[in-house]
């Protein structure tokens, strides 16, 4: 894969990210009900981990030559807390796959590799966080 693609690739996981920060931060601002305080520090302390993501991510897109998008996706925002966990879940579990996929298409360029590899790990540790919550 020449670096003009996995720049490609790169921006597309860079929109999943940069969506990924919007919505959780409006679910912490919009959060109600009575779980909703932790649920909401929650919302807001994933938002900031997506960031981290996305800054690596457009780091990783200049130091290859290409120029970091700032596209968004539709963000969902469900009114029920539960359904707030529930649409963060499915982000989640696509950008698990997303990534699981990427890193296989990039087994060339190692830097890339590791850097998606720990982001990876962060979103599985956000999935495996929000549904804890919905077991509760
Ligand atoms: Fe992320
Ligand atoms: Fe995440």
């Amino acid at each position: 894969m020449d670096n003009e693609k996995i720049v490609e690739l790169l921006n597309k996981m860079r929109v999943e990210e940069l969506t990924a920060i919007m919505q959780y931060s409006q679910h912490h601002y919009l959060a109600k009900g009575i779980n909703s305080p932790v649920v909401s520090e929650i919302f807001k302390k994933l938002s900031i981990v997506e960031m981290k993501h996305a800054y690596a991510i457009a780091e990783r897109i200049t130091a290859l030559g290409g120029t970091p998008t700032m596209k968004i996706d539709k963000v969902d925002v469900p009114e029920k807390l539960e359904d707030m966990i529930r649409v963060n879940c499915e982000v989640e579990k696509g950008a698990i796959e997303a990534f699981k996929g990427f890193i296989k298409d990039v087994s060339e360029d190692p830097t890339t590799r590791r850097m998606l590899e720990d982001i990876l790990a962060d979103e599985e540790e956000h999935l495996d966080e929000l549904g804890k919550l919905l077991e509760n």
